[in-house]
């Protein structure tokens, strides 16, 4: 929800990470539910937000200030530990969290947290990751408590929030696509959550689905996440499908420039997925419709 004003930070954390090259630990090895849920939650970049790379805080043991419009948000642990993390939780209260944004005590959890992404995974990859998170190393370490400015920390009126914006559940296929393009739309869609930086946000904070992927001047971090739709002038429409691969690949564009920012962090993702799921993601990106949006200075992407 919230991103409009910022995710302050992340651009600090997002180079710490790119120089720290953090990796899981203790993998359960040759246990294919594990792996995928590897996969998928690299792709997903739990990380980025659960762990506070910046002051090299342990892994998924609490993320770094998230500032938005609405307060300061605080990503909790969730490492199994029993008492501050998700060790107590049952397969069946993570599949809650992730496909329908409620926490295990039966609270509204706020839209800083991608649910609203997140909600169209397959059954099988929550569980996947759940057994991937499983295998990770307990921390003792207490979640900070959220900032949050009146009204807005009320829980309860997320209800109304989300009987306005949230629609939960799987993505139907789309009919006439290839099986290449119904898979690139799910990991964007619902795994790389491409939408919570490239499209554009309410009021409330909720994405402006008219407008999907034409760009949010004020993404996370104060970043100008672009028009990634192929719109001849304001977007992305001089690139191939190749281009898009290859950026996801190595962050690398078309014009020999590196992504920067919270960019670069999600190409720590997409950059550990197979050569077909990122040509996927292309085929999908390239078949978005175009919407044309001012064209804006671009702003530099960060501390490349
Ligand atoms: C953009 C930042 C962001 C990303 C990416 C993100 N989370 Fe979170 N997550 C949050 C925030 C913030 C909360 C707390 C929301 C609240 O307090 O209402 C949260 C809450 C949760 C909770 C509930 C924990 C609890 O104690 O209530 C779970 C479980 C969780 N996240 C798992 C994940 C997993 C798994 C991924 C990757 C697939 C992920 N998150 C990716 C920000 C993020
Ligand atoms: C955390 C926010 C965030 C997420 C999530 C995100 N992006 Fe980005 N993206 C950005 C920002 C910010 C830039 C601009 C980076 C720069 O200019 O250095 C960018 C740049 C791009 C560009 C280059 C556009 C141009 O004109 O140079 C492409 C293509 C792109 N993103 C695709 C994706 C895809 C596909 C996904 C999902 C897999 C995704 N992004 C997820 C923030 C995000």
């Amino acid at each position: 929800m919230p991103f409009q004003v910022s995710r302050k930070d992340a651009a600090a954390v997002t180079f710490a990470l790119a120089s720290l090259a953090w990796i899981p630990c203790s993998i359960a090895a040759g246990d294919p539910a594990v792996e995928r849920g590897q996969y998928l939650f690299t792709a997903a970049d739990c990380t980025s937000c659960h762990t506070d790379q910046k002051h090299k805080g342990a892994p998924l043991a609490g993320g770094p200030p998230l500032v938005t419009a609405f307060g300061v948000f605080f990503a909790p642990n969730i490492t199994p530990d029993p008492n501050f993390g998700i060790g107590k939780w049952s397969e069946a209260d993570f599949h809650r969290a992730l496909r329908s944004g409620i926490g295990r005590d039966g609270t509204y959890l706020y839209p800083v947290f991608p649910y609203p992404s997140f909600t169209h995974l397959t059954d099988r990859d929550i569980s996947d990751i759940y057994a991937y998170l499983k295998t990770l190393k307990p921390v003792a370490q207490a979640s900070r408590a959220s900032e949050i400015k009146p009204p807005f920390g009320w829980r309860f009126l997320l209800w109304f929030w989300r009987v306005l914006f949230f629609r939960e559940g799987t993505l139907p296929s789309v009919p006439g696509r290839s099986a290449e393009w119904q898979r690139g739309r799910y990991l964007a869609e619902a795994v790389g959550h491409c939408q919570e930086c490239h499209t554009p946000r309410n009021v409330l904070g909720a994405l402006e689905e008219s407008r999907a992927y034409s760009g949010n001047p004020t993404g996370p971090d104060r970043q100008d996440a672009p028009n990634i739709t192929s719109d001849p002038s304001s977007a992305i429409a001089t690139w191939s499908v190749e281009d898009v691969t290859q950026l996801l690949a190595t962050g690398q564009t078309p014009d020999f420039d590196f992504v920067g920012a919270g960019m670069a962090q999600v190409v720590k993702g997409t950059s550990a997925l197979s050569e077909a799921d990122r040509h996927g993601i292309a085929v999908y990106v390239k078949s978005l419709p175009p919407i044309h949006t001012e064209k804006r200075p671009k702003k530099p992407g960060g501390p490349t």
